[in-house]
């Protein structure tokens, strides 16, 4: 069993109840918050995307926080420390959420740093730097062929913008920008300098079912797998399904599947932690009366070493290209995402865990992430760390998605703690500067 954890100062009673992070996750969980009448989803800068980014800045408002929405369309709150202006501590995670989604995966990290500004400003606690509250807009790839593409405008590492990726309806980013009020040629004016923040923090649910197993609240992540993103495109010959003799169709589907199932046997014959997915198919024309000519798909490959992921990511497309030459179809792979394996920053890491502890009397469990987070990117603007939350059987990107109150309110002790302490320890800098 857990131990119930200490009260800290004046944490109101109704937050250790009925955990608010939870609720209000809920609430965005259907529409007009999201896309679908059944089911959530959160598209990037959809209809349910304004709707939710209103309703989160009226959080951020009473929580007493100033709001802007940036140039890549992110909802950013900010609690001023001690000196206005001062460099900020980020704390984000993302609003967009994948189809059919559950209701905690990014949203409870934001809702998380809105109740950490809550709990300072009841208190009246100004700290040595600024909180900023961000909400991504892209963390899943929910619009646009590319994922994260708002943590990389923050961070500054997007060089270009894909302006001509088009979403499932045939909209351009450029045009989606432009329904949104966002000027694109102004998107990049989302980063942030690195004198202008301390460190970014995200809590996330673990979406796998380690904390869980162990009977733990929480655990602090030590890094995050490396990810690769491909579109595969297969050409074959559309032909008539009554007339085409089996020996002459080049049959792009059939290509596919054996492709597919070339991937998960390589996939699952490497290391426990590669992992090898495909979770989007289009096929062309797409009649039951028609051999297909035509078949995309997408490609998911992630370990926690680039070297295992790259390895990997050459056997795949070496095997796909043997199956293509039999069958006499034409393939083309196309990389969407290249995001290498990202560690958590070791000091913070080390603090995190020692918050775990203070806060749980138990020994902070370290994992590897083998999701996706802003984190990632967010680690190449300033110093990161994670936390996760249990989540019920490791579920996740599924509406079955389940946190316990209890756990949420343990990971806000947590934070609040490491906050506190990482404000006593870290030497700011005096310097002012505006977000
Ligand atoms: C995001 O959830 C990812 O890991 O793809
Ligand atoms: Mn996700
Ligand atoms: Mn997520």
């Amino acid at each position: 069993m857990t131990p119930t954890p200490p009260s800290p100062k004046g944490l109101p009673e109704a937050t250790r109840a009925d955990s608010r992070p939870v609720n209000r996750c809920d609430h965005l969980g259907a529409h007009p918050f999201s896309d679908t009448q059944d089911g959530l989803f959160r598209a990037y800068l959809s209809d349910a995307y304004a709707a939710t980014c209103k309703q989160v800045a009226q959080w951020m408002h009473e929580a007493g926080m100033t709001t802007r929405t940036d140039g890549a369309g992110n909802l950013i709150g900010r609690y001023e420390g001690q000196t206005p202006g001062a460099p900020a501590l980020l704390i984000g995670s993302h609003l967009d959420t994948v189809r059919n989604a559950g209701r905690y995966d990014g949203t409870l990290g934001v809702m998380l740093g809105i109740e950490v500004v809550a709990h300072f400003a009841a208190h009246g606690e100004r700290l040595p730097f600024a909180i900023e509250v961000i909400g991504f807009g892209d963390e899943e790839g929910s619009r646009f062929p590319a994922s994260m593409l708002t943590s990389r405008a923050v961070a500054g590492t997007l060089d270009a913008l894909p302006l001509d990726a088009v979403d499932a309806n045939g909209a351009t980013l450029h045009e989606v920008l432009h329904k949104n009020g966002l000027d694109p040629t102004r998107y990049l004016e989302a980063a942030y300098r690195p004198e202008q923040v301390v460190a970014y923090m995200e809590a996330h649910i673990e979406q796998g079912p380690v904390l869980e197993a162990a009977n733990l609240s929480v655990g602090v992540v030590s890094a995050i797998a490396a990810q690769y993103r491909f579109k595969v495109s297969i050409q074959g010959v559309a032909g008539h399904a009554g007339t085409m003799p089996m020996s002459l169709r080049k049959d792009a589907l059939a290509a596919a599947a054996e492709a597919m199932v070339a991937i998960e046997r390589i996939g699952a014959a490497g290391p426990t932690d590669l992992v090898a997915t495909v979770g989007q198919l289009h096929v062309g024309p797409g009649a039951s009366n028609v051999v297909p000519g035509q078949t995309t798909f997408s490609l998911d490959i992630r370990a926690g070493t680039e070297l295992v992921r790259d390895q990997a990511a050459a056997e795949i497309c070496e095997t796909l290209q043997t199956i293509a030459d039999k069958r006499g179809v034409g393939l083309s792979i196309e990389l969407q995402n290249d995001l290498p394996a990202t560690p958590c920053n070791p000091d913070l890491t080390t603090q995190l865990a020692a918050s775990v502890t203070h806060m749980t009397g138990q020994a902070a469990r370290k994992l590897v992430s083998g999701a996706g987070h802003d984190a990632m990117v967010m680690a190449a603007l300033t110093p990161v760390c994670m936390l996760f939350l249990r989540c019920h059987q490791g579920i996740s990107h599924n509406p079955a998605e389940a946190v316990r109150h209890d756990d949420v309110h343990t990971a806000l002790l947590v934070m609040l703690d490491f906050i506190r302490t990482f404000a006593t320890t870290t030497a700011h800098k005096p310097t002012e500067f505006s977000a």
